[in-house]
């Protein structure tokens, strides 16, 4: 499969769900996948592609918009004093929690993927996944203090529902032979940034105006839309996402319940341990999603290597892709803290002046990334297409995406120590740390995925995307961890501190490249059309 680097991140390479794991995978031709009731080359219907494309496009447009939104100003709410509106959390602790969130959001995801593919299929996953999340922008709208954790909660777990869930449906628009697949999620990768792009100057407009809880209203309204357009165009969707790709069986019902049972209780007790040690609920709740983080990824490796399922090649395969992992958990670990050690650095640190007779607020630093990402996301599929099959190979550009995170960061200490003082920064100085991890995310993000698909033990394909997930869980449960532990050194010391190290492990990466390529030689098939 040819790395489409436009492709959305989360799914750039999803294959065909339903072509995967349904029992007749060897056929010829398995044409509709999922519940598919129409032959996808058939419908041209939104940009040439299959109408239920844009049913799709506007759900998730309005989800990445209520989502980053809500982000935008979730620091700021969390760490402004009471009597300015927000909850008046020391700032340390809001930014730990805000990278919490995102941890979790990630894990959850895991779970939603999971009830997709087994139970309720992946449309229907979506479908209450925005219900779920426009609940919660509801609550946060509520301008009640302790309903915002509720709110929190929700959104955390309708995006887990919904994020990897809505992707699948993507892909199941699509016939196996359908060539038009990767264009398709370029476009949805779009919508995903188009979204984001919007929402902070939105949310910012009202929060400006009359407080943070409006603020919070712009998301929900913007669920609604999304609820909406899923609810009137689903027909579109031609019953893609339907059927659960590989349902549970009868026979493995009672196992799978003993299973999840036993998830449970272990959650749980995971949950009671970290408490009773960590001393405040918020500590409880970071330091819960950080170890859940670890042993899911842990375990999932464990289960791939030890699984009787899993070839001698594809145990090759796997060990390439741990040194892949742990980069792509060192890049989110800095990426996403776009909204916490970099959200507070715009407010507190930077010289907010206008541009273009407009006064820039710190919120408009979250739209230079989607803004960036639509204006390179060609360039940079052009480029990897022209040299399909030559330098770089995935493992070098892993390493370069890496490389680019751990230089933002020492770029930042730089800059923080240059402008130590108060909002000094010009914008330009955090703007461009944002643009380098632009450049870091197209190297890596669409690549990890199409590498994950690749890589994937067959019998797992499904994990290996949750496993791909959870990249992004324990980084922010790492950048989490950090955040509260060097609360005292100061940011130059912060950014320094986790850059080096991931310029650092990004070397180890460029180091291992021959390895890796040697592991994956197999895989890395050159397909340009
Ligand atoms: N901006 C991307 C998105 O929200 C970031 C991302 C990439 C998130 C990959 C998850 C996985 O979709």
């Amino acid at each position: 499969m040819v790395d489409s680097p436009a492709s959305h991140g989360a799914s750039s390479a999803t294959p065909e769900p339903g072509a995967v794991n349904s029992p007749d995978v060897d056929a010829p031709r398995v044409a509709l996948s999922g519940g598919r009731t129409r032959p996808s080359l058939d419908d041209r219907g939104f940009l040439g592609h299959p109408s239920g494309l844009g049913t799709l496009f506007n759900a998730e447009l309005w989800e990445r918009f209520s989502y980053y939104g809500m982000r935008a100003i979730l620091a700021y709410y969390l760490y402004t004093a009471v009597s300015e509106g927000g909850l008046g959390i020391d700032q340390p602790t809001a930014l730990s929690i805000v990278a919490t969130y995102g941890a979790s959001v990630y894990l959850l995801s895991v779970v939603g993927a999971w009830l997709a593919d087994r139970v309720i299929g992946a449309f229907r996953a979506t479908l209450y996944g925005a219900v779920v999340i426009m609940l919660g922008h509801v609550f946060l709208a509520l301008p009640i203090a302790a309903m915002s954790w509720v709110g929190i909660a929700t959104v955390a777990l309708g995006t887990g529902l919904q994020k990897a869930s809505i992707s699948a449906v993507v892909g199941q628009l699509y016939d196996r032979e359908d060539g038009r697949r990767d264009a398709g999620f370029s476009i949805f990768y779009m919508s995903v940034n188009i979204g984001s792009f919007c929402a902070p100057f939105v949310v910012t407009f009202l929060k400006d105006r009359w407080g943070f809880h409006a603020g919070f209203s712009a998301a929900a309204v913007g669920m609604a839309f999304g609820l909406i357009g899923l609810f009137v165009f689903r027909k579109h969707l031609h019953g893609a996402g339907t059927n659960p790709t590989s349902p549970l069986t009868a026979a493995e019902r009672g196992t799978v319940m003993r299973r999840v049972g036993l998830g449970v209780v272990g959650v749980a007790a995971v949950a009671a341990i970290c408490f009773a040690l960590s001393g405040t609920t918020a500590n409880g709740v970071i330091n819960t999603v950080t170890v859940m983080s670890v042993i899911a990824a842990v375990g999932m490796f464990a289960m791939m290597f030890k699984s009787p399922k899993v070839s001698a090649a594809e145990r090759r395969h796997l060990q390439a892709y741990v040194p892949l992992w742990i980069g792509a958990a060192l890049f989110w670990m800095i990426f996403e803290q776009a909204a916490s050690k970099m959200a507070a650095f715009a407010a507190e640190r930077t010289d907010l002046g206008s541009i273009f007779g407009i006064k820039v607020n710190a919120e408009f630093f979250q739209s230079v990334n989607p803004l960036f990402v639509v204006a390179l996301a060609p360039v940079f599929a052009a480029m990897w297409l022209r040299r399909a099959g030559k330098f770089p190979s995935t493992g070098a550009k892993f390493a370069f995406g890496v490389l680019m995170a751990g230089l933002s960061f020492v770029l930042l200490a730089f800059y923080s120590n240059l402008w130590p003082h108060g909002p000094t920064a010009p914008m330009w100085a955090l703007a461009s740390v944002f643009v380098v991890q632009t450049i870091g995310e197209l190297c890596l993000s669409p690549v990890g995925i199409s590498a994950t698909t690749k890589l994937a033990p067959a019998a797992f394909t499904t994990q290996a995307m949750a496993l791909w997930y959870l990249t992004s869980a324990v980084g922010q449960s790492a950048a989490a961890q950090a955040i509260r532990l060097m609360e005292g050194l100061g940011d130059t010391t912060f950014f320094l501190t986790l850059g080096l190290i991931t310029a650092g492990f990004s070397l180890v990466l460029m180091a291992l490249v021959p390895w890796i390529g040697r592991h994956m030689r197999d895989v890395e098939a050159v397909k340009t059309a």
